[in-house]
């Protein structure tokens, strides 16, 4: 079992990031090799300020190591230090089909109403995306339900790339999309995820909020006034209700039904209280660490090296396989 999944660098690493996908990595690094990257390559896809980017890779670096990422048991790096990302996209595009990327709903949704205007990298993203994972032979991608389509279309390229060059150069990768919290919702809106991109602030909780701001954001969390039900059946049609019971039973590890089975009949005045002691429980120590680690420039800057190299060093067979199944090298 080879895991590698990544993060984009831009802005706080939030709940929604930290229970769709970073708690999976955490426990994921008990089961297999774990190579776990930050996706600056992606980031400018987007306009971005040099200066913020480079600062914010630390800083997700810090953060991912905060939330119990091990970079002496994991690969942890940026993809910029490992060119043979932004190489094996160039030889993937071939593969690629304007119709496949032409569907993404990412693409879409960020590029609005302005098409003519977007970056080349936005739309050509997911190919990136592809050969982040196929560059490893992952076999495991832990993601969140939005990264969902990206990987479909990482499996169809390396399984085009397989049939045309007649090798079988890539292994197919299987997203893993943890059962609970694959999906979490703003807290303004339980109909949009939650995402660093919000406008509002109190649509998310980062994982640097301190306690106050935690409470505060759940305390005015939309919700209904309605008592909570016995099953996740009864939330059916309370989207923001039933985002709040899925975050709580993501931090508490358990099912959502147990948690109703305790909430049963109670009210948001009582379950709102007891979800910011969860939240701040879980978030205290995490946040934490990140403040000793953020501004050790040095210590983040030798990991990243030192992760980088490894995965240089793990990435390179498959890309020269890349190369000589296209003809590109000697040996075919
Ligand atoms: P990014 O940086 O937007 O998000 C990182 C991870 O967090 C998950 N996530 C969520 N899960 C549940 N609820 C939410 N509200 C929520 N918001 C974010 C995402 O699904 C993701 O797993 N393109 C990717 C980064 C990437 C990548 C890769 C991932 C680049 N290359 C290769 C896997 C494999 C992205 O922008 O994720």
């Amino acid at each position: 079992m080879r895991v590698v999944s990544g993060i984009q660098p831009t802005g706080n690493l939030h709940l929604g990031n930290y229970l769709g996908a970073i708690q999976n990595w955490v426990k994921m690094q008990d089961e297999g090799e774990c190579l776990f990257f930050l996706a600056d390559l992606h980031a400018i896809s987007m306009p971005i300020d040099a200066a913020e980017l480079s600062a914010g890779t630390r800083e997700m670096a810090a953060a991912l190591i905060a939330s119990g990422i091990d970079p002496d048991r994991s690969t942890l790096f940026n993809q910029a230090r490992v060119p043979a990302h932004a190489e094996l996209q160039w030889l993937l595009s071939g593969t690629a089909r304007m119709g496949w990327l032409n569907r993404m709903t990412q693409f879409k949704d960020k590029s609005g109403k302005n098409k003519e205007g977007a970056s080349i990298a936005l739309f050509a993203y997911p190919v990136l995306q592809a050969a982040d994972v196929l560059l490893y032979n992952a076999t495991h991608v832990p993601v969140g339900e939005d990264q969902k389509q990206h990987l479909e279309l990482a499996r169809d390229i390396a399984e085009k790339f397989n049939t045309d060059t007649g090798t079988e150069t890539f292994v197919l990768p299987e997203p893993y999309i943890g059962a609970t919290a694959a999906r979490i919702m703003s807290l303004r809106d339980g109909s949009a995820k939650m995402s660093k991109s919000d406008v509002s602030d109190m649509s998310r909780i980062n994982l640097a909020d301190d306690a106050d701001a935690i409470a505060k954001k759940i305390r005015k969390a939309r919700t209904d006034p309605d008592p909570l039900p016995d099953t996740m059946d009864g939330l059916a049609e309370r989207p923001e209700a039933r985002n709040l019971v899925t975050i709580y039973a993501a931090l508490a590890e358990t099912d959502p039904d147990a948690v109703l089975a305790d909430f049963a009949g109670k009210g948001f005045g009582d379950f709102k209280p007891a979800l910011a002691d969860l939240t701040v429980s879980v978030l205290e120590p995490i946040s934490a660490n990140f403040n000793a680690l953020k501004d050790d420039a040095t210590t983040l800057d030798s990991i990243l090296q030192a992760g980088a190299e490894k995965a240089a060093a793990t990435g390179a067979p498959i890309l020269a396989d890349a190369y000589r199944a296209l003809g590109l090298l000697s040996g075919r």
